[in-house]
């Protein structure tokens, strides 16, 4: 979680650190910036590094493989051009709004019930207790209401006046949105909640004149998938997420 900031090479992090008691940090490898990532584990004594490396840097990926990075997930993006496509109607039972202060402990039960077990990276590496894992989305949830460094907008799903899903937002640059959690209860999903809530995601770009939208899942996440290009999503590009353990 705890994403690094835009531009940064690698950072430490300190949200994942205190949850597993480890010192953790977080890197977007590339080719010409790998040795400066290896420096700064070994400057900082990081015991796990979370690297994220593009699918098309096959010789950096295979480079990590050598040096005993795992593999985790594969993370898939994709976009919404708003220039282009127009925001599809949307008809189902949900009514979307933004949170309120008042929202933020259903939204922490919603996010811990959607996410619990989830197929992450987190949960993919085995030295992680799983129970952390888990704690892990709802706390990012909660952290997405209270810090507009994690999340500049929240959008909670109602039905019957009862929280049962929400997507959180943040504004990557003026230009671009991007969706980075998203949760509905088990007992709402496969009803349309999940389309609703994209589907005002969207309106909110187009209100902040944003150009385009992304969003990101594990390419293993393909429900999610369906419910994006139905709306009209398209695949952008792709990561590879590796764990190593110095
Ligand atoms: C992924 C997730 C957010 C999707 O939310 P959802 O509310 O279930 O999604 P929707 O209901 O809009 O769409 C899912 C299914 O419901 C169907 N559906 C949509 N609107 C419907 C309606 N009005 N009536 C009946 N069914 C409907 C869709 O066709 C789709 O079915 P299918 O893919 O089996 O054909 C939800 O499953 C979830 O929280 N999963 C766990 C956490 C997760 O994976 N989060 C995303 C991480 S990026």
């Amino acid at each position: 979680m705890a994403t690094r900031s835009e531009g940064e090479i690698v950072e430490f992090s300190q949200v994942d650190s205190e949850r597993f008691g480890v010192r953790v940090a977080r890197a977007h490898v590339e080719a010409k910036n790998f040795a400066q990532v290896l420096d700064f584990c070994a400057a900082e004594q990081i015991n796990l590094l979370i690297a994220r490396c593009s699918t098309k840097e096959l010789a950096t990926a295979q480079k990590m493989e050598s040096l005993g990075f795992l593999l985790m997930d594969t993370l898939v993006y994709y976009a919404f051009d708003l220039e282009k496509r127009a925001i599809p109607d949307d008809s189902g039972r949900a009514h979307v709004r933004s949170f309120v202060p008042e929202d933020k402990t259903q939204i922490e039960t919603v996010a811990a019930a959607a996410f619990a077990g989830y197929h992450g990276h987190y949960h993919a590496d085995p030295r992680l207790d799983p129970r952390k894992c888990d704690e892990g989305y709802a706390s990012w949830a909660v952290r997405s209401c209270t810090s507009k460094e994690v999340a500049t907008e929240v959008l909670v799903a109602e039905i019957d006046e009862k929280i049962v899903g929400f997507l959180t937002l943040r504004l990557n640059r003026p230009k671009e949105v991007e969706g980075v959690l998203f949760g509905v209860a088990p007992e709402a999903q496969g009803i349309g909640v999940g389309r609703a809530l994209i589907v005002s995601g969207l309106e909110s770009c187009k209100k902040q004149h944003a150009e385009r939208m992304v969003i990101s899942t594990q390419v293993t996440n393909v429900p999610v998938q369906r419910v994006w290009c139905r709306v009209g999503f398209e695949p952008a590009h792709s990561f590879y997420t590796f764990h190593k353990w110095f």
